[in-house]
């Protein structure tokens, strides 16, 4: 099932960031667990911690290729266009180009470039209106995506999907981000494309189903996943000064992790009524 099919259900998908292998592993494994499609995400950022897209890139598609639930990978928060081109010769066909930092009309242009270029092989490509705060600490948090504007923006430059600012924020180390449903709902009105959720992870469950029922399709969550990855092995090592193998922490890491993407996959696959 396709984001453009999910619109309108009242359910989401999850769209889940990979820093390491182990992330990706879990991510795979816990929608195999879920029984439903899954969003692999690698962003921009995580590119630069390995230094370049292709060793990560390739592991993440060959995971995709080899799951028992469709599995797209995706390259998140791209703001350089040549990054977006080596992810397409990868073989990558979901892609988002963020340029929701620049003026509109800049945003407009570039995005509408990326877009052609990529519809050309068959790649869809999500792009944001209206900073969603938190990332890097660069975006004015409090931002809202105008309905009218994201319409012309959807017009304009012919995208996919659209990451849209409700009341989320990038990296929340807490949940209890309270989300603007009712401006969910004018923009799932307005705009005919599915619409993303991202900074998630600070989004309480109950949040993330109203934000499926009233009109998100794509829900983006990565911190909360490294919150429990990372916690996980951080109790595994107290007090194991001897520990040296990683798979002794990382095994009970990933395995955290697993049943957090297999929990929220369900929770958004599940849907209310709207
Ligand atoms: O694009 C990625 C997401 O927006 C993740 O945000 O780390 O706050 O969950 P998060
Ligand atoms: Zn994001």
């Amino acid at each position: 099932m396709t984001l453009t099919d999910l619109r309108g259900s009242g359910r989401a998908v999850g769209a889940f960031n990979a820093i390491l292998l182990e992330h990706a592993e879990a991510i795979v494994t816990g929608a195999e667990q879920a029984g439903l499609p899954v969003i692999l995400q690698i962003s921009q950022n995580a590119v630069r911690y390995h230094g370049s897209l292709a060793p990560f890139a390739t592991a993440c598609l060959s995971l995709a290729a080899a799951a028992s639930v469709p599995v797209t990978v995706h390259l998140d928060h791209a703001e350089d266009e040549d990054l977006i081109d080596q992810a397409v010769a990868l073989g990558l066909r979901s892609v988002m180009f963020d340029a929701a930092a620049l003026p509109y009309e800049e945003n407009v242009a570039r995005t509408r470039a990326v877009v052609h270029r990529c519809h050309a092989v068959g790649c869809a490509v999500e792009a944001e209106l209206g900073e969603i705060g938190g990332k890097d600490g660069a975006h004015a948090p409090g931002v809202r995506t105008d309905p009218a504007q994201a319409a012309a923006f959807v017009a304009a430059t012919g995208v996919d999907s659209l990451a849209v600012a409700v009341g989320s924020s990038h990296a929340m180390a807490s949940r209890d981000a309270r989300l603007d449903l009712d401006l969910i709902a004018r923009l799932a009105d307005a705009v005919p494309v599915p619409l993303v959720l991202h900074g998630s992870s600070g989004v309480p469950d109950d949040g993330l189903r109203e934000a499926a029922a009233r009109g998100i399709t794509k829900v983006n969550v990565g911190t909360l996943l490294n919150r429990v990855l990372t916690e996980t092995v951080r109790d595994v090592l107290a007090g194991q000064d001897t520990l040296t193998d990683p798979r002794k922490y990382l095994t009970p890491g990933r395995d955290a992790v697993r049943a957090e993407v297999t929990r929220l996959l369900t929770l958004l696959g599940a849907g209310v009524p709207a």
